[in-house]
Parts: C-alpha cells; sequence; structure tokens
C-alpha cells in the first residue's frame, strides 16, 4: 500500500531518529508566527471568505460555505406552517445530545425545570464523544486560573472575549470535580494524584485525560447521567426552525427524521448546543468532526436574529490522517505530540517545534507541503509530512504508546499500521470552528431566552482555540446556560406566542438581497453524493 517513495521516506525518518531523540527546537518568535499565518493559514486568505448579505451579522466575513448556510432559504413556509397543534409544552428546550447539551439538560433538571432534550441523532453522537487528548483544568499548585487564562487569550491572539475566559477557567476546577463525582475515570498515578500533560501553547500540564478517549468517557458518563434521571430525550429530532413571539424565543418545530412528521414545542428558553461545523469542508479541507456537524445551530440562532462572532476565523487541527485514505481527515490527537511524536519533511528533519499552538503548528505543515515541497504524496495525491510516533517508545520505553494513546494504536492497527514501529503520516484537518454566536458568561444570546452553549458559540477562544479548552468549554457553559436558562423560565408566569415572523423577515431579507431559493438549511447532513445526482427543488417555496 505505501509507495516507492513513501517507503524510502520513511527510511530516512528512522535514519534521523537517533539524532533527533535529543534535539531540541525553539518557539517561534512572534514576529515568525505572524509571517508564517499570513503566508499560509487559510484564515489568512481572503479567497476562502465572502461577505455575508443578510441577516444580524450583514457585512461580517465568513468562510463562503458558511455564508452558503446563511445565506438560505427555511425548509419551511411561515405562510403555511400551522403551529396550533403543540405537543410538547416545557421550561427549557435542549437542542443537541453532545456534551454541552447533556451538560446543560443535567444542570436545568436539577433546578426544577421540565426539560426535553432534543438531538438530531442519538444521545452522545457529537463531537465531544470523539474528543481525545483531554480537558484543561488549573487543579495543580503550580497552576491557577489566572495563569490558564494568560494561556487562553496567548492562544486566541488575544481575540478572545475576556469575560468568557474569566468564566471558562474560573469554573474549570469544579467542573474536573463535578465530573469526576458524576463517575469519569481521570487517569491517575498509584498515589491518585491526577496525569496531566503539557498541550500546545500551555505554560503548566494541565490536560487530565482518561488515556486518548477523553471525551468518550465523559460523553458516556453526562448520557447515563441524563438517561438514569430520566430526562426526557428525543432522538432523530432534529430542530427545523426556532419559533418566536417576535422578539423573544418561544420554542421550535423539531423534524422526526425516521417518521417524518413535524412537532411543535413550545418552550420559555432553548438552549442550542448543536456543536460545529466541519462537514461544512471549508476550501475542501477533511474534517475530525462527526457526521451532524452541519452548522445547524447556528443557522438557526442567526436567523432568529442572534449575531455571530469571529465567524472568518476556523482551527485546522495540525494532526489530521492523511493516510490510509480510509480515515482521512480524522484525528491523530495532540497528545501523541505531548508525550513525545515529532513531525518531520520527506527527508526525516523536523521544521517546527511540536507544541506550537494549532493555527501556526498548521500553517508550517502547509508550508512544508505546498509552499517548500518537503512533504510527501499519498497514492490519492494527498499532501502529508510524517509523525514520528515510534520516537514516542524510543524515548519513554516499549509499550508507551500502547498505554498513553490506545485509541491511537488501534486506530492504525485496523489497517495493519503498527505505529509505535512505523511513523504515520498526517495533514491539517478542520476540526473546530472558534467563532459562533455572539452569548454572554450565562450562555444567553442577543436574542432573549435564547441561549447557545459549546462549539456552536464564540468569542471564548478568540482566533484559536487551545487543545483541551473545548471539553472544557461544553461542561462550563452547558452549566451556565442550563442555571440561566432554568432560572429564567422559573422566574416566568407563561410562555411566549408561537410565532414564524422572524423566518418571514428573514425570508423578505433574503429576496431583496437577490438570493435566490435554490438553498436551504439547515442541510441536517452533509452531503456527499454527486451533484447531478441530488433534486435541489424546494417544493415549500413555489
Ligand atoms: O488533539 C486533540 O486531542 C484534540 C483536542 C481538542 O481539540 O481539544
Amino acid at each position: 500500500m505505501y509507495t516507492g517513495k513513501m517507503l524510502e521516506s520513511m527510511k530516512r525518518v528512522e535514519a534521523t531518529r537517533k539524532e533527533r531523540l535529543d534535539q531540541e527546537i525553539p518557539l517561534l518568535s512572534p514576529e515568525a508566527r505572524q509571517e508564517l499565518l499570513e503566508g499560509f493559514h487559510p484564515d489568512f486568505k481572503d479567497d476562502v471568505f465572502r461577505k455575508i448579505k443578510v441577516g444580524p451579522s450583514r457585512g461580517e466575513r465568513a468562510p463562503k460555505e458558511f455564508v452558503d448556510a446563511f445565506e438560505a432559504y427555511s425548509a419551511i413556509d411561515p405562510a403555511k406552517f400551522d403551529l396550533s397543534n403543540v405537543e410538547v409544552d416545557v421550561d427549557v428546550l435542549v437542542v443537541g445530545g453532545g456534551g454541552a447539551g447533556a451538560a446543560a439538560a443535567l444542570v436545568a433538571d436539577e433546578q426544577g425545570a421540565s426539560v426535553l432534550l432534543a438531538t438530531k441523532l442519538r444521545l452522545g453522537d457529537s463531537n465531544t464523544v470523539m474528543a481525545q487528548g483531554g480537558i484543561q483544568g488549573a487543579d495543580k499548585a503550580n497552576d491557577s486560573p489566572a495563569i490558564h487564562y494568560l494561556d487562553v487569550m496567548g492562544g486566541g491572539r488575544y481575540f478572545n472575549d475576556p469575560d468568557l475566559v474569566e468564566a471558562l477557567v474560573g469554573d474549570a476546577p469544579e467542573v474536573l470535580s463535578w465530573l469526576e463525582k458524576l463517575g469519569v475515570m481521570f487517569d491517575k498515578t498509584a498515589e491518585g494524584t491526577m496525569v496531566t500533560t503539557h498541550g500546545g501553547g500551555t505554560s503548566r500540564k494541565r490536560m487530565h485525560a482518561a488515556r486518548d478517549y477523553t471525551g468518550a468517557e465523559i460523553m458516556k458518563t453526562l448520557k447515563d447521567e441524563v438517561l438514569n434521571r430520566e430526562i426526557p430525550v428525543a432522538e432523530f429530532a432534529a430542530v427545523y426552525e426556532l419559533l418566536t413571539d417576535g422578539k423573544k424565543v418561544t420554542g421550535a418545530i423539531l423534524y422526526n427524521m425516521e417518521t417524518e412528521q413535524y412537532m411543535v414545542v413550545r418552550a420559555k428558553t432553548v438552549i442550542l448546543a448543536t456543536g460545529g461545523s466541519g462537514r461544512l469542508h471549508v476550501m475542501g479541507f477533511p474534517t475530525s468532526n462527526h457526521y451532524g456537524a452541519t452548522a445547524d445551530g447556528l443557522v438557526l440562532g442567526y436567523r432568529a436574529g442572534a449575531p455571530l462572532t469571529y465567524m472568518d476565523t476556523i482551527q485546522y487541527h495540525p494532526t489530521g490522517a492523511a493516510f490510509p485514505e480510509q480515515i482521512l481527515g480524522l484525528l491523530v490527537t495532540e497528545k501523541v505530540r505531548s508525550i513525545g511524536g515529532q513531525i518531520t519533511n520527506f527527508d526525516g528533519n523536523r521544521f517546527i517545534y511540536e507544541l506550537e499552538t494549532r493555527d501556526v503548528e498548521a500553517a508550517a505543515l502547509i508550508r512544508e507541503c505546498l509552499g517548500r515541497k518537503k512533504g510527501i504524496t499519498t497514492p490519492s495525491g494527498q499532501p502529508a509530512v510524517w509523525l514520528d510516533s515510534p520516537i514516542i517508545d524510543a524515548k519513554h520505553g516499549e509499550g508507551t504508546i500502547k498505554a498513553r494513546v490506545p485509541a491511537m494504536y488501534r486506530q492504525y492497527e485496523r489497517f495493519g499500521i503498527d505505529m509505535s514501529k512505523v511513523p504515520i503520516l498526517i495533514y491539517p484537518t478542520q476540526h473546530y470552528q472558534n467563532g459562533g454566536l455572539k452569548i454572554d458568561e450565562t450562555g444567553e444570546t442577543k436574542v432573549k431566552n435564547l441561549f447557545a452553549a459549546g462549539e456552536v458559540a464564540g468569542g471564548i477562544h478568540g482566533r484559536n482555540r487551545l487543545m483541551g479548552n473545548s471539553l472544557l468549554d461544553v461542561v462550563v457553559f452547558g452549566r451556565r446556560a442550563g442555571a440561566a436558562a432554568a432560572e429564567r423560565a422559573n422566574g416566568m408566569k407563561k410562555s411566549g406566542k408561537l410565532s414564524l415572523k422572524h423566518l418571514d423577515k428573514f425570508h423578505k431579507e433574503l429576496k431583496s438581497a437577490r438570493v435566490g431559493k435554490g438553498r436551504i438549511a439547515p442541510v441536517l447532513l452533509p452531503e456527499y453524493r454527486r451533484p447531478e445526482t441530488v433534486d435541489h427543488r424546494i417544493d415549500a417555496l413555489d
């Protein structure tokens, strides 16, 4: 399966391994980082973006694939849809079944609110469950939320919303102990102290992990808790549109993807926890994201009037799998580099310190392949560089890879590749939406009673998120939104009127901006069929 060139290059990596064992590569200077970003990071390429023509953030830039989703019609015709048959009436409707949704539902339920958690796939199907390397939290003697704060701000190139960062890092120690109490099994030493590692851009070892399936461990625990407490969950129930009374959010229309029936939900508050958008494949990048990451919450919240923030920045995780083709884009956790994995080019030479922040690291990989032409090309034409994983066992002893990153080991073993013996090929993959709906510290958007938590919200991570701050973010802001939404609902005497006025207004805006009726959003699932086989008519709008 390897080409002759790949095997020749692999030999070079093996040949340089010994001399690289003690090689130190310094961090880049701020000027060198900026130059690298401007030269090679997609966020700095004008042709990636377009200005949005409609809605509350009109005039702002976003990747074209996102603008297509914002400048799209609803599948629902506001003039024809019957809202009189309200099937469910709740205090808090949580939309999304990942970490943020589950955490929000648990806290809202604890506060005595009636909750429905609706998710378009199954409870737990999310980016949370796919998160690998860890969750940050300053709970060691040499660390503090203030140091964590500085790392987050530096990682985000100081574009972060300071109040949101304060909430993130301040809640982190409490979130770690909440998760432990619920049953999350973090890695610990024989003495019982947490095993922590560095991630790119961290000044302290504060990455807490469950091997390299940290997200799965956290999601399993949260999911079990939701089920044990018998919080109502509607699976395969996508939210197709939010409902408002013209001013504040009042509910949503769910679409049962199995029975193809609609359900009208009246809710005093709604929490969007729909996750990210990797399946939009900006500039054709592969993605590490789960199948449902199609920006649904962004589209729905935006149409309802919630402004966006930092939609012109996307995170490309430096180490997506580039080979074999069956796993193209899947995550190779940063933890592989945290525990000593090295990145080399075709000649087996390192060209960047492995724990630069992700934006800089990804730009360096792109430069090595496309700029300097020092990469490797896979049989499918994918550019790549090596992640020298065997050097981990060479440094720390045989068996380290199997013990510390077992999920990674299995990911490659399935294809006959033993990553403790041979290096693996990697290239940046679309991983995270740095921006999103603008929120305050309680998670509320600019639309009253509409909250957002997790990847759908923006501002926390500025223009670049650090490893392990997403698992933290989903739990911190899930809990905050759950608490605030429940408190708001508990203080409301009655629910608002149900209408699609905002949608009517949005459709009119689209028409006056001369946006054709050819696109509908949210798309709910990614479209991988060839375009000529797809029927794009929108009968509802004829
Ligand atoms: O590399 C990773 O394990 C990813 C972690 C994250 O995005 O936080």
